[in-house]
């Protein structure tokens, strides 16, 4: 099946080959721009970022890539200042921006939105968040940095650290790993665990994670330490978010018993949970991989708006 014309909710809607063919697109895509070429993919094309909820790397780094294939952005960047304050339906939003764009990006406080939303576009939705829930365009570049640090993903034992509750990045990148053959470590406060539907979810994979309260046991075995926010807005009770705010911190000091080819991930923005001293070393890595969201976010918008005929124009190959 072609990825002309699909929509990317869950990171599930896209099968292995189809993962694997955006980052080896991405792989590409990178080399053009190192080259400084700009290939002329998206000319014509409309891309629209429907932001209900804050957002710097994912709204600007889509935005970038549509321009950087000659497309253009149409959007806004907070709910309050649009229609939805009058109190327009996001199922009527959606439809007045099918005929507005070509492809749309949609962010929201409410797990679901976007699933939601693609019964009422009749273009392309990507789910640049929702809630809870799923972030699958991150898990995309995540795996695309994890690939370029290691040649794969199979095998690599990543620690996932922080909120795993609330955090929507690694809801869908534990599954995503699960499904290429990585080592998963969970670590997390009691309050904080994997919400027993993703456990399931990895269980069907015949993955068990190894789940632990604590940091320091786990940095020495880790390849990768993905590290996440504490979602605050998500706290029902902010007095439960104060008990388990700066749960982590990974300091220099920390990292001193990690392999020394160990990376250091973080969705980002960070708040406590890096230590700025860290940036530094070797490990951190999180700076590199929002750049890599760029090339990512170019990859999927070309092969879901123009289909695998852009292969021809870049010079790429089909993955395996
Ligand atoms: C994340 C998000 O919005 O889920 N940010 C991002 O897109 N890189 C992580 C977070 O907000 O903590």
């Amino acid at each position: 099946m072609t990825l002309r014309g699909r929509s990317v909710v869950s990171i599930n809607d896209l099968n292995d080959d189809e993962i694997l063919l955006i980052l080896d697109t991405a792989v590409r895509m990178a080399e053009l721009a190192e080259r400084d070429e700009h290939p002329d993919l998206l000319g014509g094309w409309v891309l629209a970022n429907l932001f209900f909820e804050p957002s710097t790397r994912t709204r600007l780094s889509f935005e970038s890539a549509m321009k950087r294939l000659g497309g253009d952005v149409i959007g806004f960047s907070e709910g309050g200042s649009t229609s939805a304050m009058k109190g327009e339906t996001l199922a009527d939003t959606v439809r007045m921006v099918s005929g507005y764009s070509d492809a749309a990006v949609i962010r929201h406080s409410r797990e679901g939105a976007a699933r939601m939303a693609t019964q009422f576009a009749t273009i392309p939705v990507i789910n640049g968040g929702d809630g809870a829930g799923q972030h699958p365009t991150q898990t995309l570049l995540d795996l695309y940095t994890i690939r370029k640090a290691f040649g794969k993903v199979e095998g690599v034992k990543c620690a996932l650290v922080g909120d795993l509750k609330y955090g929507r990045t690694v809801h869908s990148l534990a599954i995503a790993l699960a499904r290429f053959g990585a080592q998963l470590t969970l670590v997390a406060p009691e309050a904080l665990q994997m919400p027993p539907e993703i456990l399931r979810a990895l269980e069907e994979r015949g993955v068990r994670p190894r789940v632990e309260t604590a940091l320091a046991p786990v940095i020495p075995e880790a390849d990768v330490i993905y590290m996440t926010r504490i979602q605050r807005e998500r706290f029902p009770d902010p007095e439960e978010y104060a008990r388990v705010a700066g749960s982590y911190r990974l300091t220099v000091d920390a990292l001193k018993g990690a392999k020394a080819h160990a990376i250091v991930l973080h969705p980002l923005p960070r708040v406590d949970e890096i230590d700025a001293a860290v940036d530094a070393t070797a490990h951190a890595k999180y700076f590199e991989q929002a750049l890599n969201g760029v090339h990512v976010r170019m990859a999927l918008l070309a092969l879901l708006l123009r289909g695998e005929e852009i292969l021809k124009e870049i010079g790429g190959q089909r993955a395996a």
